[in-house]
């Protein structure tokens, strides 16, 4: 992770003189800060400066000047010559310290001048012909260490002097010892005096003391090779540095440690507080799922089988590179999910819980949006003393917290009620990749009838035939005109369970829907199913658009029913499982088997920031027993069971790629003579749309990228550690599946550019398609019920009375309760929430390391423009009148695959990576 992280910042290149372009990567600038927008361009035309022109180099004169000749004293012979070199460091510091750490600074200060400071040592690309070991520098400390104890800025330049041969060749690698006490954060080095020119070091990577880490660490070039290609002089600490990431599998991870190794999900329960908080293992062969970062804790003491619980506000062991950047955390998104989780949760359930009310009416949610939410008094100064960045909570003059204004009734209030928006989100919503064309009617379950009973719908032609607009149901179907949300198996094997928790209810449900000539699509049929024998209900039923004012309600509350079914699949399966979760083995292994010097870690490398950390941060407050999914979704203790479920039955990692994903829904058909190799069977289906675009874009700028370091598939297959991670990724990191034999191949250039291309596509697009729209869409509630708590009355049930009496009570009732409401509210904002240095897709913060090669940057920079065309498109699209599932009186445009947003709720903007 080191070495090719980057972050903003200061360089020596601002100082420097032209050297030829081919030395292009070591001279161009390596930090960008630009104001978003102009970044693009910005970042484009540096980009194409450095690849066509002269740059700067950072020689200094009196470096130069330091070069000395040896007296010749043997004759006529070429005279061994010294040069002087230096070393610059650029250490970024904290901007908040304890007292504690205050102490030790002052103290590693003084110590400094009495040799226990930082050294550094030079390691050449060459073996030294003599010994036949890496040419080394002589060790030289890091000078004025104390002197600028009291600097205040952010950045702070240090220096370190070496003398080497001429003959030293090019430095590949630095080795740091750090005597001090506490560690420090290295942005970068860069090395000046040397013939070939300054050659850079992108470090960004915490360099631990010696007392805590024994050995040095090693900092590499930004000079990408493929193992084979790796220079003489760095093949060993190459191999070294990678050991010391894989470490040994053994022990309690400290927070210091840069370990990157695997464990089931064994840590989501805690046994040791009660029977009620145990919960399953995921992971292994029982309930297969991915592995996540082992921590290594010891087992509760209740059941050795589980991890202990380490509970806010401790955090989750990952690797200390992956934690957040001190000085950035309270503007970061999850720096304020922490707040929200950590400070803001605990107050509103210590204020509401002992009076969990219902909403009486529709105007007590629009209060939240207005008045504000009323906590207890007291509780007030404390909250927002706490809390960091309240973009949601504005302090209102009334109540205390006041909500934004979701998206969804910005534009027309009553959007949510209709049946054209209830279907538009189906295609242009927060989950718009559960919908599949209907092949067969009345649709058939996989799960089997041994298990679950006769599995034959209850869905009949009679149902839907008066919708179709004249046509037969084989009519419909043959002209692709008929389409279905189903959700019958994923809940299923659930609804017992869930059904007899306290205050959750559910159905499995099917939607059926018929487009129209306009092509929008109508929902025509809703199946409601409930396990065989559920107490007072049939257990099959459909419900179909209303004819009078009750079954307006029940046709409303099976719409809620639906939509319940729909987050709960949305968080648990689409978002968390095939994006978060499958993503985590792929991340590990990268870090394990490839060298921070692989072109394919450099290229992966900015898709990967931050999602152990989010992911960890999600184990230890979201997804764990009694966290916030379990409280505000409808499945409560088996959510993760359900995701669980999903990864065993359903996720197949070669069925990732937007096309084949469309094509196993129906949804797109192969098509040779179409743009994307397949045609889209409803044309005006916004996600597909737009995300063939930006999925076809990414394939373009990987298989430029591959096809240059790997012309031919031997290079592929004789890379040891690009096949080490796949093989890592496949039987270690997914190992309950290992077996499967849909997993693809690794043998050739285009078989890693497939493989690539759905990282960086699950990595940034399709998790931004999932992510960012949860507050505009689900921050009002009755859009998009996490939870419901009431199934539909039917006649007969001791209920119904009370529903037609006051069916707006009613269905409120059904909904989450005002605690669970504004809890869900509170988090989903916060993971809608952008942060102000997202880094978004097309944009490095750190171009410079990408590769000297012009070709790379040229690719690079047409990517970056692509992502610019793209935008264009999209806004052009959602301004087009023709296409009503983005254009309309009241309609949202569809932004959610848009590239670029400024910070905050934007409901745009693809970042490169899953950090929220
Ligand atoms: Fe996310």
């Amino acid at each position: 992770m080191a070495l090719s992280k980057d972050i903003p910042g200061r360089s020596l290149m601002e100082r420097s003189l032209p050297v030829p372009a081919s030395k292009v990567r070591r001279q161009s600038s390596p930090f960008l800060v630009l104001p978003r927008q102009t970044r693009l361009d910005e970042l484009w035309r540096r980009m194409r400066k450095a690849g066509e022109a002269t740059v700067r180099a950072a020689v200094r004169e009196d470096v130069v000047r330091a070069i000395t000749r040896v007296p010749d004293e043997k004759g006529p012979a070429e005279p061994p010559a010294t040069i002087k070199v230096r070393a610059v460091v650029t250490v970024r510091q904290k901007s908040k310290e304890d007292l504690k750490e205050t102490i030790v600074r002052h103290l590693d200060a003084l110590t400094d001048r009495i040799g226990r400071n930082v050294v550094l040592q030079l390691v050449s690309t060459e073996l030294d012909p003599r010994t036949k070991a890496p040419k080394m520098s002589r060790e030289a400390a890091l000078q004025n260490w104390s002197e600028k104890l009291n600097v205040k800025s952010e950045i702070v330049q240090y220096t370190a002097e070496f003398t080497v041969d001429s003959s030293f060749g090019v430095p590949g690698a630095i080795t740091i010892s750090n005597k001090h006490q506490k560690e420090f954060f290295i942005q970068s080095m860069m090395v000046e005096g040397l013939a070939c020119g300054p050659v850079h070091f992108p470090c960004n990577s915490w360099v631990q003391s010696k007392k805590d880490h024994h050995g040095n660490r090693i900092f590499f070039s930004n000079q990408s090779y493929l193992p084979s290609e790796t220079p003489a002089g760095l093949r060993a600490l190459r191999e070294e540095e990678l050991r010391n990431l894989r470490g040994d599998g053994k022990g309690v991870r400290k927070l210091s440690d840069r370990i990157y190794d695997y464990d089931v999900y064994n840590d989501l329960g805690n046994p040791d507080r009660g029977i009620d908080f145990a919960r399953p293992t995921l992971g292994g062969s029982k309930i297969p799922y991915p592995r996540r970062c082992r921590t290594g804790r010891i087992s509760a003491d209740t059941d050795v089988h589980a991890e202990s619980r380490l509970e806010k506000p401790n955090p989750l062991y990952v690797p200390r590179d992956e934690q957040f950047e001190e000085t950035k955390m309270n503007t970061f998104s999850t720096g304020r999910l922490k707040a929200v989780l950590h400070n803001l949760l605990p107050s509103m359930k210590a204020s509401l819980s002992a009076n969990n009310k219902d909403f009486n009416c529709f105007s007590d949610i629009n209060s939240l949006y207005n008045e504000g939410l009323l906590l207890k008094v007291g509780l007030r100064d404390e909250l927002l003393k706490k809390f960091p960045l309240p973009r949601v909570f504005q302090e209102s003059s009334h109540g205390l917290l006041k909500y934004a204004i979701p998206k969804i009734v910005s534009k027309d209030k009553f959007a949510w009620l209709r049946d054209d928006e209830f279907a538009r989100q189906a295609v242009a919503g927060i989950n718009p990749v559960n919908i599949e064309r209907v092949t067969v009617f009345p649709p058939q379950s996989k799960l089997d009838p041994e298990i679950y009973g006769p599995l034959d719908s209850a869905l009949k032609e009679e149902h839907i035939l008066g919708n179709l607009n004249g046509m037969s149901v084989q009519q419909a179907i043959n002209e692709n005109k008929l389409f279905m949300v189903d959700f019958h198996d994923a809940y299923l094997p659930f609804l017992d369970k869930i059904n007899a928790l306290d205050g959750r209810k559910a159905y499995a449900t099917r939607t059926i829907y018929f487009l129209t000539p306009v092509g929008t699509l109508k929902p025509i049929a809703i199946e409601l199913t409930l396990p065989p024998g559920e107490p007072s209900s049939q257990s099959r039923r459909v419900v179909t658009p209303p004819a009078d004012a009750t079954t307006n309600w029940i046709w409303q509350l099976a719409k809620a029913h639906v939509s319940s079914n729909d987050a709960g699949v949305h968080q648990l399966v689409n978002h968390w499982l095939r994006t978060h979760a499958v993503m985590e083995p792929f991340i590990l292994a990268a870090h394990r088997q490839m060298s921070a010097m692989h072109p394919i870690f450099k290229l992966l490398d900015p898709h990967m920031r931050y999602t152990l950390e989010i992911n960890a941060l999600a184990r230890q407050n979201l997804i764990n027993a009694d966290g916030v999914i379990e409280s505000c979704f409808t499945p409560g203790r088996y959510c993760m069971e359900i995701s669980a479920a999903a990864y065993n039955s359903f996720w197949r990692f070669d069925q990732e790629s937007l096309p084949a994903d469309l094509i196993r829904r129906g949804m797109a058909v192969p098509d040779a003579s179409q743009p994307y190799g397949l045609r889209l069977v409803l044309e005006d289906y916004p996600y597909a749309a737009d995300g063939l675009m930006i999925w076809s874009a990414i394939e373009n700028w990987v298989r430029t990228y591959v096809n240059s370091y790997y012309p031919d598939a031997i290079l592929v297959c004789n890379d040891m550690e690009l096949q080490a991670w796949y093989s890592e990724s496949v039987n270690m990191g997914h190992a309950d599946l290992r077996h499967a034999d849909w997993w693809p191949t690794l043998e050739s250039p285009e078989d890693l550019i497939s493989i690539l291309t759905k990282i960086i596509w699950l990595s940034s697009a399709q998790h931004a398609a999932l992510n960012f729209g949860q507050y505009p869409y689900g921050g009002f509630i009755p859009n998009r019920p996490p939870l419901m708590r009431r199934l539909i009355p039917e006649e007969g049930d001791p209920e119904y009375t009370n529903f037609l009496a006051d069916p707006q009570k009613y269905f409120l009732s059904a909904l989450p309760s005002l605690l669970q409401a504004t809890k869900f509210m509170a988090v989903v904002d916060t993971l809608s929430t952008h942060s102000p240095d997202e880094e978004y897709l097309g944009e490095r913060q750190h171009p410079s390391v990408w590769s000297s090669n012009p070709k790379i940057i040229d690719a690079f920079c047409e990517f970056s423009a692509e992502m610019r065309r793209i935008e264009k498109e999209i806004h052009k699209r959602n301004s087009d009148p023709r296409l009503r599932n983005r254009c309309g009186a009241g309609v949202l445009p569809y932004e959610l695959l848009a590239p670029s947003s400024e910070p905050g709720v934007t409901c745009r903007g693809v970042p490169n990576s899953i950090s929220i």
